[in-house]
């Protein structure tokens, strides 16, 4: 049986933009090209997932123009099940200004959230189904908090455990959500929930550990080309990452998210899950846009990097 999914996050149209590179302080510069691509967190998560084989539902919000309605069947087009995808008609589709710079394999974003404003907590009551039935609830913060509470409560009282990706960070101190299962943040996250810098490995132990005191039991912190910390019970770990030749980075984090979920719904470990996890990241960073086509990001196409790694005997389990 496949692995059941709930996704809450949000979802938007991308307005990727190549830029030659990052533009400092000040400057003008000139872009290469424009794509209107589909985005969001919670739709790039639910995409991935249902790519790695997995049974999804996506709980979000699109707004009652074109866009939503060209994003909601597109999501549908790609077996995910939007039943509870509502739609505001009197707000925006949700959208993403995305500037990728290939020369850096770097990105800035910056979101206007629109339609993912209005989910409530009443649409997470009728999705309780969708709770019930599932494995796993990957979950995002491109919503309002009031839903993402709710949602960590009825997936605790309905004892499904939950893989929190706390992105993207709004302007007030972020919450913890302690009864995550398993948290998931880059380094700049993992430095707001710790308040405490991350630059490197030992400080991004460090913040681990700091987050483990607080009470969450087990932490994936994202690292980029280095790949993943480990933390929980069983100590701290790197997870090496997998060299590519990086284009966009844009929905990494949300194909390590979707990854790590699926595998740990089929029962893997957290090490072989994050390695897994690692590879999908890594796999979408070689490719444009957020949810690139499916004959470049599917279930074998993962697998086939992480053959590949394994016989170059990578990658590698370093304790800390
Ligand atoms: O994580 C990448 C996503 O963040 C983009 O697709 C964009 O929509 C923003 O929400």
């Amino acid at each position: 049986m496949p692995p059941r999914l709930t996704v809450l996050g949000n979802i938007n149209l991308d307005f990727s933009l190549q830029v030659p590179h990052i533009p400092s302080k000040g400057e003008n510069v000139i872009a290469d090209g424009l794509d209107l691509v589909p985005g969001g967190k919670g739709a790039n998560q639910a995409v991935a997932a249902a790519r790695l084989g997995a049974e999804v539902v996506l709980i979000g919000c699109v707004g009652g123009d074109n866009y939503g309605r060209v994003l909601r069947k597109r999501l549908a087009q790609e077996s995910v099940n939007v039943r509870f995808v509502e739609t505001a008609e009197e707000a925006i589709t949700g959208m993403a200004f995305v500037w990728v710079s290939q020369a850096e394999a770097d990105n800035r974003i910056v979101s206007l959230l629109g339609a993912n404003l209005t989910l409530t907590p009443q649409q997470i009551e009728q999705a309780h189904r969708a709770f019930e039935r599932c494995d796993f609830f990957l979950v995002s913060l491109g919503v309002p908090e009031e839903a993402v509470n709710r949602a960590m409560q009825v997936a605790a009282d309905c004892g499904v455990p939950a893989l929190l990706d706390p992105a993207p960070l709004g302007k007030k101190p972020p919450q913890l959500w302690t009864s995550a299962s398993v948290i998931v943040p880059n380094e700049t996250e993992a430095a707001r929930l710790a308040g405490q810098p991350v630059s490197d490995v030992s400080s991004a132990l460090a913040a681990a550990r700091r987050l483990a005191q607080r009470g969450i039991e087990r932490i994936a912190i994202t690292l980029g080309e280095k790949g993943c910390l480990l933390y929980d019970e069983e100590g701290a770990r790197l997870i090496s990452g997998f060299p590519v030749q990086a284009v966009d980075p844009t929905g990494a984090g949300d194909a390590f998210a979707a990854a790590l979920a699926v595998r740990l719904a089929e029962e893997a470990s957290l090490d072989e899950a994050a390695t897994f996890a690692n590879a999908a990241g890594a796999l979408i960073c070689t490719l444009r846009g957020a949810q690139p086509k499916a004959d470049q990001f599917s279930r074998a196409k993962v697998e086939a990097l992480l053959k590949k790694a394994r016989r170059d005997k990578k990658p590698k389990v370093e304790p800390l």
